[in-house]
């Protein structure tokens, strides 16, 4: 009796332990390669500060790797998921992750992963323009696959209406405020006018001084002006602080999927609370990077540890 409910306990024990990401430790290479985490570090300071939209396409190509087959690197690999809608002519940063990458192959060979340098960079990168820090658990491994298809599919659009990005985050295991935390990633980067131009000519939800502004560099004709930048948070561009959402409040969302946060649905209130507390935003936000970089993750003897992020061994 005694030792079948142990052994009930055990599976019990077994069954609490059994998604991928417990198996990611915040540890991981501390024996194997202690001075990983602050050669990602140096690399990505010097980096922001030389050009601080690189912090924002860091976070952002973490993100875009997390939510198509897990945080596996495999948008890293040249061609597939580069080639996708949302990434084709828009993901940036692959040249600071490949010297990153070389930078910590010279100091510990084939240990760590380019899934893990991604999620540091991303890390590293908020905390280089001010925003939160958090412990980023790591031992992740890298995919020897990448899928276009998968990248179409999973990664929202800017068109998105409200339900169709709480549907498409839940479908990665994140919740609605997981969600309204991460799209906080827009108080820092740039959007190309063809992502934002229907809402600035056609929509009603938006301040009529914010869009007349916006106008003057992004053309109404399709075609022309297409790839022209503006900031995402166009208030402090460059600092990762709350004004994402005080943008909202004024209808100065720049995507139609920032502003449909906060158009009369079932998230205003989170978003007003962000807007209002600083350190409410920092938090959530914080909790849900770390929820975002367990999606799915390749652990063990799964996948590889690449040796050049841009190819499989
Ligand atoms: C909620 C759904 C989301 C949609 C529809 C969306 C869409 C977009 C679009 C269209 C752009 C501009 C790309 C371009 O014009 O080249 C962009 C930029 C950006 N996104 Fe998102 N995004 C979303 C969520 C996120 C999340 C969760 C993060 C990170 C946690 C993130 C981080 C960024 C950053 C930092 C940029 C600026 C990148 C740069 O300047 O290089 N986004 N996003």
């Amino acid at each position: 009796m005694a030792s079948s409910s142990s052994l009930c306990l055990m599976v019990l024990v077994a069954a609490m332990a059994s998604p991928a990401s417990a198996q990611l430790s915040a540890t991981f290479y501390d024996t194997s390669c202690p001075s990983a985490l602050s050669t990602i570090r140096s690399a990505v300071t010097a980096a922001v500060n030389s050009e601080p939209r690189m912090g924002a396409s860091l976070l952002r190509l973490h993100f875009h790797d997390c939510f198509v087959q897990g945080c596996d690197a495999s948008v890293l690999l040249a061609g597939n998921e580069q080639n996708a809608i949302p990434n084709a002519g828009s993901l940036r940063g692959f040249s600071v992750i490949d010297s990153i990458k070389t930078q910590v192959e010279a100091v510990c060979s084939q240990t760590v992963s380019c899934a893990d340098i991604l999620a540091v960079a991303a890390r590293d990168s908020v905390v280089a323009l001010g925003g939160p820090s958090w412990t980023v658990l790591l031992g992740r491994r890298d995919s020897t696959t990448a899928s276009e298809a998968l990248a179409n599919s999973d990664l929202p659009p800017p068109s998105s209406d409200l339900a169709s990005l709480i549907g498409n985050f839940s479908n990665k295991g994140l919740d609605v405020t997981d969600m309204v935390a991460l799209s906080g990633a827009h108080t820092i980067g740039q959007s190309q006018c063809k992502n934002f131009r229907d809402r600035i000519y056609n929509e009603t939800n938006i301040d009529s001084n914010f869009a007349t502004a916006l106008q003057a560099n992004c053309p109404r004709a399709t075609g022309t002006g297409d790839g022209n930048l503006t900031p995402l948070d166009t208030t402090t561009p460059n600092a990762f602080d709350n004004a994402y959402y005080t943008n909202l409040l004024s209808n100065q969302g720049l995507l139609h999927s920032d502003q449909v946060l906060f158009n009369g649905g079932s998230t205003d209130n989170t978003v007003m609370n962000f807007a209002s507390n600083p350190a409410a935003f920092s938090s959530a936000f914080a909790t849900a990077m770390v929820k975002m970089g367990n999606i799915s993750p390749l652990t063990g003897t799964q996948g590889q540890i690449r040796l050049s992020c841009s190819k499989v061994n």
